[in-house]
C-alpha cells in the first residue's frame, strides 16, 4: 500500500524524503513523488516506476533544496500508475500539496462539486479531491481548512500537507490509515510506518483517529478537528535501525528467514517463568479463562494460516472449540458470537483494514478481544481489549516468515496456557510442552543450515506451471501457508488440499511431472496421507514429502524427502514450514523476480 514521509528539519528535506520512502518500499508501490518548499514555492516532481527513478530524476534529492517536504510512494487505486497520478497533488497555485493514503470513497460527488465551481482536475485520482477542498476552504488557517476538509471525507486517509504561506509547518492527519509522527534530532517526521523513520528517531507519537499533527522545527503540537490542543505521549520503540537494512543478505526475506530462531525465542521466552506459561497481557484471573466457552480467530492471509493451525491445537489439546474466519468475509457476515466467547485477531501489522474492521464488530458485538500483534502501538493493538505482542522485530519483505512464526508461537502459548487453566494438561504434560517449546529455535536453525541443497531443489522448479501441497489435520494448514509463499514470490499457480479431498476434484489435475508436496508430521494420520501420496505418484506425480525423522520408509515412495526434527506434533508447523519457505524463495530466485516486492501485493493492507 502506499507509504508517506514528511519531514521539517535543519538540513535538506529530500535526500531525508527519499530514505524515508526507501524504507517503505517493502508495503508496495508503483510510482512516487516529493514536494519540498524551496523557500518561495512548493516543487514537486513525480514519478511512474521505482524510487531509483525518482531519485535520478532529482539528483538524489540534490535538485530540490529546501529544509521542509513531504514524499510519497503509491500503490495505483483509482487511475493508472502514471507521473500525473502519482502523489502529492496540489492545487491550481501550486500553494497546497497533499499526500494520501488510503481510499476516499465520495471522491466523485466531491469531485462534480469542484467542477461546478470551476476547479480543473489533472489526474483520475481520489487524493486530488482532498488537494482542491483544502484550497476552497483555505482562508488563511490550516487547521481551519483541513477541520472542513475532513468532515466532508467518507473512507480511510492519512494526509501529509504543505502549504506554502506557512512554509515553518508540515501537518498530518488521518482516519484508519495509519500513521505516525517522530521527534528526530535534525528534525522532526511523519511517516506511514516506524521503520522509515528509524534512522533519525526512536521516539514516536502514534497519531489517533482524526488527530491533526502540526510539525514545526522543534515541536509537534496535535490538535482536534475543533482546534483544541491535545496532550499526546510519545512512545520509546526498541527496534535497531540495522533491523530495517537488508545485513549482508541478498533479500530482506532470507534475512527474515534466518531470524526466525530469534524472533521465536524472544517471543517464547518472556512468557515463561519457573517451568509455567504466564501470559501476564491476557490480564485475566483463570477463573475468567475458565468462563470463556469458545474462541474465534479472524485475520487475513498468513495470520489467518495461524489461526488454522491453531483450530487444531485448541480443539485437541485444550477442548475449546475455536472458529476461524478470514476478516473480509467476518466484518460483513453478521456474525453470530457467543457470549462467552473470545474473539482473538492476528496481525503482524496491526493495520490490516479488514482485520481492524472485524475487531470493532466484535467488540461491537460487546465480546472480549485480544490482538496478537507485531507492531507497538498499532492500531489492533490501541484498539483490542487485551494485547499480547510478537516479537518479531519489521519485518520489511511483503511475504512474511518471521512475523508468522511468531504468530504460531504465541498462539502454542495461549493455546497450552488454557488448556493448563481448564484441566487438559498434567503436570507432566506440561512439563515436556515447555520442553518442546525451549528447543523450536534451535530446531528451526538446524532446518535453515540446509538451505543449500533445498535451493538445488528449487531450481529444478523454476519453470513449473501448477503445484499441489496436501496435508490432513495441522499438516493441511502448514499445506496453505506453504502454498501461499509459493504463489506470493514466484507467481507459480498452487494450491492447498486437505489430502483426503483430493479425490473429489484436485486428483484430475495430477499428471507426469507434476509437483505435489506432502506434509506428514502427524502420526495418527501418517498412513492416510501416505495413501494419497501414493495415488499422486502413480499418476505421475513427482512427490516432494515433509515428515519426521523416523518415517525413513517414505522414501520407497516419495521422490524427494525433508526430515523434520523431533517435536510435540501440535508445534510442527514451527518447524515444517521453514523449507516450504525456502522452496518458495529459491523458486521465486531462480525465477528471477522480485522477492522482497512481489507485483501487485503490499506488505501492509490498509484498504478493503
Ligand atoms: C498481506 C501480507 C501478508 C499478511 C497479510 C495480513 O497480505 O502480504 O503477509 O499475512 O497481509 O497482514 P497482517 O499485518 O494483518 O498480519
Amino acid at each position: 500500500m502506499c507509504g508517506i514521509v514528511g519531514f521539517i528539519g535543519k538540513k535538506p528535506a529530500a535526500p531525508v524524503l527519499l530514505d524515508g520512502l526507501s524504507k517503505l518500499e517493502y508495503r508496495g508501490y508503483d510510482s512516487s513523488g516529493i514536494a519540498v518548499y524551496d523557500g518561495s514555492t512548493i516543487q514537486v516532481k513525480k514519478a511512474k516506476g521505482r524510487l531509483k527513478v525518482l531519485s535520478e530524476l532529482t539528483h538524489d534529492g540534490a535538485t530540490m533544496p529546501g529544509t521542509v517536504g513531504i514524499g510519497h510512494t503509491r500503490w495505483a487505486t483509482h487511475g493508472e500508475p502514471s507521473d500525473v497520478n502519482a502523489h502529492p497533488h496540489y492545487n491550481k497555485a501550486g500553494t497546497i500539496a497533499v499526500v494520501h493514503n488510503g481510499i476516499i470513497e465520495n471522491y466523485l460527488k466531491i469531485k462534480k462539486r469542484l467542477q461546478a465551481k470551476g476547479y480543473e482536475f489533472l489526474s483520475e485520482t481520489d487524493t486530488e479531491v482532498v488537494a482542491h477542498l483544502l484550497d476552497y476552504y483555505y482562508k488563511g488557517e490550516p487547521l481551519e481548512a483541513i477541520s472542513q476538509v475532513l468532515y466532508r471525507l467518507d473512507g480511510s486517509y492519512a494526509f501529509g500537507i504543505l502549504f506554502a504561506d506557512h512554509p515553518d509547518k508540515v501537518y498530518a492527519v488521518r482516519k484508519d490509515s495509519p500513521l505516525i509522527a517522530g521527534i528526530g534530532r535534525d528534525g522532526n517526521l511523519i511517516a506511514s510506518d516506524v521503520p522509515a523513520v528509524l534512522k533519525y528517531t526512536r521516539d514516536i507519537y502514534f497519531i489517533g483517529n482524526g488527530e491533526i499533527a502540526e510539525l514545526s522545527l522543534d515541536a509537534i503540537a496535535f490538535y482536534n478537528t475543533d482546534g483544541e490542543s491535545i496532550e499526546k505521549e510519545a512512545k520509546h520503540i526498541d527496534w535497531d535501525e540495522n533491523a530495517a537494512e537488508k545485513g549482508g543478505y541478498e533479500h530482506f526475506m532470507l534475512k527474515e528467514m534466518y531470524e526466525q530462531p530469534k524472533t521465536v525465542r524472544d517471543t517464547i521466552s518472556p512468557r515463561l517463568k519457573d517451568n509455567d506459561i504466564v501470559i501476564e497481557e491476557l490480564g485475566m484471573t483463570d477463573e475468567e479463562i475458565r468462563a470463556i466457552d469458545r474462541i474465534r480467530v479472524v485475520a487475513c492471509g498468513s495470520a489467518y494460516h495461524v489461526g488454522v493451525s491453531a483450530k487444531y491445537i485448541f480443539e485437541g489439546m485444550a477442548r475449546l472449540p475455536m472458529e476461524v474466519d478470514t476478516a473480509s468475509e467476518f466484518r460483513y457476515r453478521n456474525p453470530i458470537l457467543g457470549e462467552k466467547e473470545l474473539v482473538i485477531i492476528i496481525s503482524q501489522s496491526g493495520e490490516t483494514a479488514d482485520s481492524l474492521a472485524a475487531l470493532r464488530e466484535a467488540k461491537e458485538h460487546g465480546n472480549l478481544t485480544l490482538g496478537i500483534v507485531n507492531v507497538v502501538g498499532s492500531s489492533i493493538a490501541r484498539e483490542a481489549d487485551r494485547v499480547m505482542y510478537t516479537w518479531a522485530g519489521p519485518e520489511i519483505a511483503v511475504a512474511t516468515t518471521k512475523a508468522y512464526s511468531a504468530q504460531l508461537v504465541a498462539m502454542y502459548l495461549l493455546a497450552i496456557k488454557f488448556a493448563r487453566v481448564n484441566g487438559r494438561l498434567s503436570d507432566g504434560q506440561l512439563k515436556e510442552y515447555i520442553t518442546d517449546l525451549k528447543k523450536l529455535p534451535e530446531q528451526i536453525e538446524m532446518l535453515l543450515n540446509n538451505d543449500e541443497r533445498l535451493q538445488k531443489f528449487a531450481n529444478r522448479y523454476v519453470a513449473a506451471k501448477d503445484v499441489f501441497f496436501i496435508g490432513r489435520g495441522i499438516d493441511y494448514a502448514i499445506s496453505m501457508e506453504a502454498s501461499l509463499k509459493l504463489k506470493e514470490i514466484s507467481y507459480i499457480h498452487s494450491d492447498a488440499y486437505a489430502a483426503g479431498e483430493l479425490k473429489h476434484g484436485t486428483i484430475s489435475l495430477i499428471e507426469e511431472g507434476r509437483l505435489v508436496g506432502a506434509i506428514l508430521t502427524q502420526k495418527d494420520l501418517y498412513k492416510k496421507t501416505m495413501s494419497n501420496i501414493v495415488e499422486c505418484s502413480t499418476r505421475g506425480a513427482f512427490i516432494l514429502a515433509v515428515t519426521n525423522e523416523e518415517n525413513t520408509e517414505i522414501e520407497k515412495i516419495a521422490d524427494y524427502v525433508i526430515y523434520i526434527p523431533q517435536t510435540n506434533p501440535y508445534f510442527t508447523n514451527s518447524l515444517a514450514i521453514i523449507p516450504m519457505q525456502l522452496f518458495a524463495y529459491y523458486v521465486a530466485v531462480g525465477k528471477g523476480c522480485d522477492v522482497d516486492k512481489p507485483r501487485n501485493l503490499a506488505k501492509s493492507v490498509t484498504v478493503e
